[in-house]
């Protein structure tokens, strides 16, 4: 096999990647997108090879590895290298990673710098970012006019916890419910090529679903999605004291590393580990 021949053969072994373009084929075709987030490479690699369809390098990172109660300390240069490491795992999920806080709210010029090194320096293939109001519509549409594809994320936008004080279903009142309506619909306009929406009333987003040609990705918000995101820490029970009930628990992962790591214990303390066989 000539090397021009192997190349060609290596191509056609690597997975099609996931593209923004094919999330909008996939909700014509009514096949719901499987988005979970990841930080590392590690879990990103089990994630992609089992097909997940879009990697999120969520800001949620503060939370679950940082150990911080809100989202809000994570910063730019800490998306950056998570979402560098979530890179090198992926071969075939399209990688989307959140502005932190503050990263993008100052003016439209950071924010399209920041963007731009998330994307540059990270690697990630989209951005995140949360709210609707006119001002992040203009964002969006500044920001995927020179080419930087973003999701948006309504609902429960986690990043503003401190102004809405707890964090309770979003929506269930008519006047927000149409807000977040609204805003979704100025989302789509401005060029945003999915939106992730959290903790709303399933009837909200089916709605909103139904209105769109856009993706939506729901978290807490019921089955008419076009795509479900979970936080991988909470589906596999690593988190255990987090408990909404919109997270589905596949694992007990943090019982059973407790119990391998009690087990190892007590082979080092009663000699019985390593054996003959695992010496040199
Ligand atoms: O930060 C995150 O993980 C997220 C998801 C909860 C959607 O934004």
């Amino acid at each position: 096999m000539n090397p021009a021949q192997s190349q060609e053969q290596a191509a056609a072994e690597r997975p099609r990647r996931v593209t923004t373009l094919r999330l909008r084929q996939m909700k014509q075709a009514g096949q719901p997108i499987v988005c979970l987030t990841a930080y590392d490479a590690l879990m990103a690699r089990l994630f992609d090879e089992v097909g997940v369809d879009v990697i999120l390098v969520g800001d949620s990172l503060g939370n679950v590895f940082q150990g911080h109660e809100t989202t809000l300390p994570v910063t730019l240069d800490e998306m950056i290298y998570h979402t560098k490491a979530v890179v090198r795992g992926v071969r075939r999920a399209l990688v989307v990673t959140d502005m932190p806080f503050m990263s993008y709210q100052v003016s439209a010029e950071e924010a399209l710098r920041n963007a731009g090194r998330i994307m540059k320096e990270g690697g990630a293939g989209a951005v995140k970012l949360e709210g609707g109001g006119e001002w992040i519509a203009e964002l969006v549409l500044r920001m995927t006019s020179i080419g930087i594809p973003v999701m948006g994320h309504l609902g429960l936008t986690p990043q503003s916890i401190h102004q809405f004080g707890s964090y309770r279903a979003r929506g269930t009142e008519p006047r927000e419910a149409e807000q977040i309506f609204q805003d979704a619909q100025r989302l789509q306009e401005a060029g945003a090529f999915a939106i992730v929406l959290e903790k709303i009333p399933a009837e909200l987003a089916r709605r909103i679903t139904a209105a769109l040609s856009i993706p939506t990705i729901g978290i807490g918000a019921g089955v008419y999605c076009d795509g479900q995101v979970l936080v991988y820490t909470d589906m596999l029970g690593l988190t255990m004291e987090f408990r909404p009930r919109f997270v589905r628990r596949y694992e007990n992962l943090a019982e059973r590393i407790q119990q391998a790591v009690a087990r190892y214990a007590d082979d080092v303390r009663s000699r019985r580990f390593p054996s003959e066989e695992e010496s040199y």
